[in-house]
């Protein structure tokens, strides 16, 4: 199973904050964004990951991830020439996914809540047996995204049954956004040449997402009261985002989506190599917490 960050956009909504930096870079409380949706991507136990952005900002993400040897996983990158659409991700990414099934998340979505990981990790199993998966996030602002109708599914109790998927609808048929992670099974890219530019131009994940649907092949997973989605592309929500993340650690007294503590637990690197990326991270409370790690400190 592969992974795609999708860490791309002029990010003019956060003017001008995103000028001489990528919006994926910009800080969320403690740590540069990227690392929420490249942790995410690890808690479902993803180990190939394509970065791709846009030709300003891959180098610096370049800086920041590396090869990813750090985590115990591989990191490579590919640049978008312009920002048209997510589902262009998988036109990039064809080399790269190959005939393998692959998720996608979006550099700026933030998740946090007990029991994800699972729950990705089905969808990763999904993925393999040919069905794609969405998230559904109930929110008081339809407009602003994807959303998902959806009913129970008569053969299989406790599922449910996409009935429809539309990208900011005026009238939208419920309040469940289509949160910008995505499992695809293998065919993904060739499907993704199916996808036509939407009215604004766009070739929009819902038009892929469509295509899974008339095929039968598309299952919606809702995230419900004990998680946490946000998604950080505007200056509240950013804002927002922080604050969250400060609040649940400073109560916990850990770390959310740290990138070497997930591959340290999940054996992907030994104590050495986390012990030389807390020496590296020094001082700072993000390299304190992962001393604590390293001693046991924290379980
Ligand atoms: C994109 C998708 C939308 C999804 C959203 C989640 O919208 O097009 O379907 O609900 O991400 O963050 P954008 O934020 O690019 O407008």
């Amino acid at each position: 199973m592969k992974g795609i960050i999708l860490a791309g956009g002029s990010g003019t909504r956060l003017y001008p904050l995103t000028m001489v930096t990528s919006k994926q870079l910009l800080p969320v409380y403690n740590k540069p964004m990227i690392f929420y949706p490249l942790s995410t991507l690890m808690l479902a136990h993803i180990r190939e990951i394509l970065v791709i952005s846009t030709k300003e900002d891959t180098p610096r993400l370049k800086n920041l991830l590396k090869d990813g040897h750090q985590y115990g996983i591989e990191i490579s990158y590919a640049i978008q020439e312009s920002p048209d659409g997510l589902a262009q991700a998988f036109l990039i990414g064809k080399d790269f996914v190959g005939d393998e099934p692959c998720a996608l998340i979006l550099g700026d979505n933030i998740f946090y809540g007990n029991g994800l990981g699972r729950k990705m990790q089905e969808s990763v199993e999904d993925a393999q047996n040919g069905i794609a998966t969405i998230y559904g996030y109930y929110v008081n602002d339809p407009e602003r995204f994807g959303i998902v109708e959806f009913t129970k599914d008569p053969d299989k109790p406790n599922k449910n049954k996409v009935i429809s998927v539309e990208e900011k609808p005026r009238e939208p048929k419920s309040n469940y956004a289509i949160v910008g992670l995505y499992f695809y099974p293998k065919g993904v890219c060739e499907l993704a040449e199916q996808v036509k530019p939407s009215a604004r131009g766009e070739l929009e994940i819902t038009s892929l997402n469509e295509l899974y649907l008339q095929q039968n092949n598309l299952a919606v997973e809702l995230l419900g009261r004990g998680y946490t989605w946000m998604d950080a592309g505007t200056m509240d929500s950013l804002m927002d985002a922080s604050e969250f993340v400060r609040m649940m650690e400073e109560r916990q007294g850990m770390l959310v989506s740290a990138p070497e503590e997930i591959a340290y637990r999940y054996h992907w690197i030994d104590r050495q190599t986390l012990i030389r990326s807390a020496e590296f991270f020094g001082k700072s409370p993000y390299g304190q917490h992962l001393m604590d790690v390293v001693s046991g400190k924290m379980i």
